[in-house]
């Protein structure tokens, strides 16, 4: 089973790397950090097919079976960082594909936009977005850069709850 995350902050200090990466370890699934990955922004012209980072996310996502998106909660969307990734792929990578959403927001109650917004691009691109989310507040996050013990047991319980369709195939 090839799970892909895909960590969505286009901020190299963003908590959501944080979250990306210890997801992508429990699952042992494979991270794309758009942080790192330095995307042109889409224009749909043919030559941006040659774009080295272009082809690495291609090929990265190409043999996936299932994916986790992360996404920071900015001005109450989806990060244009995540979007763009989106632009460069289509229906043809998440048909069929169980996808989990995960938010990561300032607190306040933000967070749910995001995921609704994630929500409405995945079913555009034809994938199996499961039931359950989640929102990262500031107080998930350790001083040190980890998760609180709280905010552990929740994600762990939704990546179990995730691994109950990994068994859907295209
Ligand atoms: C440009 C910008 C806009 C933001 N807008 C919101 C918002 O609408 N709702 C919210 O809950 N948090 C908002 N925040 C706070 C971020 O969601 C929070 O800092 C979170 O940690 C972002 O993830 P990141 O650290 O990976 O970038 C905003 C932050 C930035 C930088």
């Amino acid at each position: 089973m090839n799970i892909v995350v895909i960590s969505g902050t286009p901020r190299r200090t963003g908590k959501t790397r944080i979250a990306a990466r210890l997801v992508a370890e429990q699952l042992g699934a494979d991270l794309i950090d758009l942080s790192e990955l330095h995307l042109p922004l889409f224009n749909g012209e043919k030559e941006q097919d040659e774009w080295p980072e272009v082809q690495q996310l291609r090929q990265k996502t190409e043999w996936a079976d299932a994916f986790v998106w992360l996404s920071p909660e900015y001005h109450n969307g989806i990060s244009a960082s995540l979007k763009n990734a989106l632009e460069f792929l289509d229906g043809d990578t998440f048909r069929h594909k169980p996808i989990l959403l995960l938010a990561v927001a300032g607190g306040g109650k933000g967070g749910i936009n995001t995921l609704n917004q994630m929500r409405t691009v995945a079913r555009g691109l034809y994938a199996l977005v499961i039931p359950e989310q989640f929102v990262f507040d500031p107080d998930c996050f350790t001083e040190i850069g980890g998760l609180s013990e709280e905010a552990y047991e929740q994600i762990s319980r939704i990546l179990s709850e995730f691994n109950r369709y990994l068994f859907i195939k295209s």
